[in-house]
């Protein structure tokens, strides 16, 4: 058994953890944690602390920790199957039920699912197969995409290229020149304060309309967007925006990617951020709450216009080549199944959309009158509180990150776990979609006090 000392020091000099400023963790500067359990809201560290996790992982645990229905699905399937490959028409009962599990809950029009083990990789996939469909449609040229600054969609090369984050590109050599970034549906931050909803809308939709005519049509093959921007700051869109965009869409044949990793199964209080907004999506990414992350799992939802498009390519080119070793990973489906039953037993879906209002409604009550909060948002269990240092003026706080860092700190001290989000002072909250209105309550609490004591 190793003293914790030891262990915390193997961390410092053999782990390359994500996201982090390697070299103050190296030299011990920077926060760590080492995490034991979790039960419902809350994980444990090895120190002894019981948090309540107000970002569920990273917008992942869905149903909470330590569901022995999913522990035990996965015990079992790796005693009967552990692996099988998917290649050629292979193929197994977990996955395969899976699958269909996904159609059942998709929006109408999807034809098959693709499994993979991250968002970023499925993000891959669908750049890929949208290449490949105007490859066989016969327009070659047809292959930019379109993402949205402050849109998170991975961190491989071609998404980490489509997410629209500074800190994903410097010094990465990225984007890659086939992705192109339009504004960001971002009402607090609109160029002009004086527009209302309505005009940065229709901004937006100019701001494409200008994009797509610069570029040419018939150099754009797909549009990405989460339904809510998630990392880029938990925003909801301005009213009549996705139908707005979608229009363009369709006028010019550029497809669309529906990227719902964060917004998939409930956590608008919808079963798709799709369905809760109106998107009729060509490919549609799903990942976290897929499993609610008790094993690795992703999977791109390709719909009938695609399908179509990639069946005939196989009957001219022959077997698609596109395909990874984990792909239908029986493991991580059987994880997927045994959430996805959870989600509905537990009535998931309509508590996030209850208890999610609740939390909103009471931490915007709660923050009301501070003279540091600009807004508070969200939508569904997703919350967002933006912080400036003059409300009358909208003056963000220079440099950017560190009113937000604090304010988190001061949280984890007082026992809860929120996200200071990049590229602003944006504390973010995507709780586990269980979460009651006492533990609401409490995470409102905190969030108050810990604004008082960080920043008055
Ligand atoms: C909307 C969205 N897409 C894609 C990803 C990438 O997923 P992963 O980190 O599993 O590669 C994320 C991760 O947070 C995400 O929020």
């Amino acid at each position: 058994m190793l003293t914790n000392d030891q262990l915390a020091q193997w961390d410092r000099e053999s782990l390359f953890h994500p996201s982090t400023h390697l070299a103050q963790f190296s030299r011990g500067e920077a926060p760590q944690r080492i995490v034991t359990g979790g039960e419902g809201v809350y994980i444990e560290d090895r120190d002894g602390n019981r948090l309540l996790d107000a970002f569920a992982g990273l917008y992942c645990v869905n149903v909470g920790y330590g569901r022995t229905e999913i522990a035990d699905a996965i015990a079992e399937q790796a005693r009967e199957l552990a692996y099988y490959h998917a290649y050629v028409g292979h193929g197994n009962e977990a996955a395969i039920t899976l699958a269909r599990m996904i159609l059942d809950r998709a929006p109408e029009g999807m034809a098959r699912v693709y499994f993979g083990l991250s968002g970023s990789d499925a993000n891959e996939t669908n750049i890929k197969l949208v290449w490949y469909y105007n490859n066989i449609l016969g327009r070659p040229e047809k292959k930019k995409i379109i993402s949205r600054w402050r849109g998170y969609h991975g961190s491989g090369l071609m998404t980490g290229s489509l997410t629209g984050l500074h800190l994903f590109h410097k010094k990465f050599d990225l984007p890659l020149s086939q992705v192109i970034h339009t504004e960001a549906p971002y009402y607090f931050r609109r160029p002009d304060t004086a527009m209302s909803e309505a005009q940065f809308t229709a901004h937006c939709v100019a701001e494409l309309e200008a994009l797509i005519e610069r570029e040419g049509a018939d150099t754009i093959a797909a549009f990405i967007g989460e339904p809510v921007l998630g990392t880029g700051g938990i925003v909801p869109p301005p009213a009549g925006y996705w139908e707005a965009i979608q229009e363009v869409l369709r006028r010019h044949d550029i497809l669309l990617i529906a990227d719902e990793v964060v917004t998939g199964f409930g956590r608008l209080g919808s079963m798709t951020g799709s369905k809760h907004y109106g998107l009729k999506p060509d490919l549609i990414t799903i990942a976290k709450g897929l499993t609610s992350a008790y094993a690795p799992l992703s999977g791109s939802i390709i719909g009938e216009r695609m399908w179509k498009v990639l069946e005939q390519g196989t009957d001219e080119n022959g077997p698609i080549g596109h395909g990874w070793t984990y792909s239908a990973h029986p493991i991580g489906a059987a994880a997927g199944v045994a959430n996805l039953k959870l989600v509905d037993s537990l009535g998931l879906v309509e508590n996030a959309g209850t208890v999610g209002a609740y939390l909103n409604d009471r931490m915007a009550e709660a923050l009301a009158e501070h003279p540091h909060v600009g807004e508070v948002r969200g939508e569904g269990m997703l919350c967002a509180v933006e912080l400036v240092e003059d409300r009358g003026a909208r003056r963000f706080f220079e440099p950017a990150g560190q009113k937000a860092g604090a304010v988190v700190a001061e949280m984890v001290r007082r026992g809860v776990v929120a996200r200071a989000m990049p590229q602003g002072d944006i504390i973010g909250f995507a709780p586990p979609l269980c979460l009651t209105r006492e533990e609401a309550d409490r995470i409102v609490d905190v969030t108050a006090d810990a604004l008082r004591s960080a920043i008055g």
